[in-house]
């Protein structure tokens, strides 16, 4: 009986104390991992000032179901590890209810079993590597894949005349590696022909043995689906080598290093990616002077992707009415027709994104439109 009473006692005092909680159950806590700092922090800042913009502009309009979105992003520094730990924190002491990143494939697919098995769902802005969403059904991306992307690029060397491409991987990300595979499907099933296969890793800065290489096997242009910081050194110690054709990118090339340390080694080089903020539509031109505004830059695509990627999120807990993890996940997955900074944005059954990608060229100091290639 005493004990029964103390046991009363303790309840009620429970119920007088002030919970500390309490005011932070009125904010949703959303969680960001990014490459704030390190080889790839381009990737990571730039999407974080997107997803920061959209966040902001949610809050600002009254947030969601009443409540704020709290933010909460962590800097993986560009490291392998990090992500997994990051997203453990994220998830077991911020309690976030979804889990926005990472730009890097390699670093989304090691965060994102992580998310599957906790059931947090995790839309990744950037990650372009198909094995991402194949994770798992709570894992989702807002951009087009690989497949498309290494089409795309196929398609447009040909297009061009050329017929022997070199290529160039970055064997220390699953971006480059599967980028170059489903490049060279596309290219030597369409009569085109892959005269050297020359490997580098994430950090390499001397890539004159594979160029010379290169250079020997005459190539009409050379595909190097790797990351700007790499992809500058390597245009520039191509020129120094006498190389003069045309290099080939994917959207791993976007960063702002990139045209700084290649100066002119790219010009008339071409690469695909998401996004133009030379687009003349209403929407580009606000979200362009908005993020100016705010941040005195021009958005690149892992702004735009981070932008788009936090308010489809903001959408579907909307949508949901609630942030339940079954319920928001249903949400995500029934996202249509979303009218993004990059694209109309619809997730298909594999819960990735099936949108244009835009071609641009190196000229004038900077990137100019070529074409958008539909899906
Ligand atoms: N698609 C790249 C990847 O999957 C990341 C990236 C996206 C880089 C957009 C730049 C711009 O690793």
């Amino acid at each position: 009986m005493a004990m029964l009473r103390s046991l009363l006692v303790a309840g009620a005092l429970t119920l007088l104390i002030p919970n500390p909680n309490a005011a932070a159950a009125e904010e949703i806590p959303i969680g960001e991992y990014a490459s704030l700092t390190g080889g790839s922090a381009s990737f990571g800042q730039s999407s974080h000032k997107g997803t920061e913009l959209a966040v902001e502009e949610i809050n600002a309009a009254g947030g969601v179901l009443g409540k704020k979105l709290k933010l909460i992003t962590e800097d993986d520094q560009s490291q392998a590890g990090q992500p997994a730990t990051i997203v453990r924190k994220l998830i077991s002491q911020d309690k976030v209810v979804a889990v926005l990143g990472e730009v890097a494939s390699s670093k989304s697919l090691e965060a994102a079993p992580i998310c599957q098995q906790n059931k947090i769902p995790m839309i990744t802005p950037a990650s372009t590597n198909p094995k991402v969403t194949e994770v798992g059904d709570y894992i989702f991306r807002i951009c087009f894949i690989d497949p498309f992307q290494g089409t795309v690029m196929a398609k447009f060397a040909r297009s061009k005349g050329w017929k022997k491409i070199a290529v160039l991987t970055d064997v220390k990300q699953d971006y480059s590696v599967g980028l170059a595979e489903f490049f060279v499907k596309d290219f030597t099933a369409n009569g085109g022909e892959i005269v050297r296969d020359q490997k580098y890793s994430t950090g390499d800065k001397d890539f004159k043995p594979q160029l010379t290489s290169i250079k020997a096997a005459r190539p009409d242009a050379i595909f190097i689906p790797g990351y700007y910081a790499e992809v500058a050194l390597i245009a520039k110690q191509a020129r120094l080598l006498g190389l003069k054709v045309p290099l080939l990118g994917g959207d791993g090339w976007v960063g702002d290093s990139l045209l700084k340390v290649a100066g002119h080694s790219l010009d008339g080089s071409f690469f695909s990616c998401h996004f133009s903020a030379d687009e003349q539509s209403p929407d580009t031109r606000n979200f362009v002077a908005k993020f100016k505004a705010k941040h005195g830059e021009i958005p690149d695509d892992m702004a735009a992707l981070g932008y788009d990627s936090a308010m489809i999120l903001a959408d579907a807990i909307r949508r949901a009415g609630t942030t339940d993890s079954a319920k928001l996940r249903d949400a995500i997955a029934a996202t249509t027709h979303h009218d993004g900074i990059t694209g109309n944005i619809t997730l298909d059954s594999a819960r990735n994104a099936s949108k244009p990608a835009v071609i641009l060229t190196v000229g004038n100091g900077g990137f100019q439109f070529v074409e958008t290639v539909a899906p």
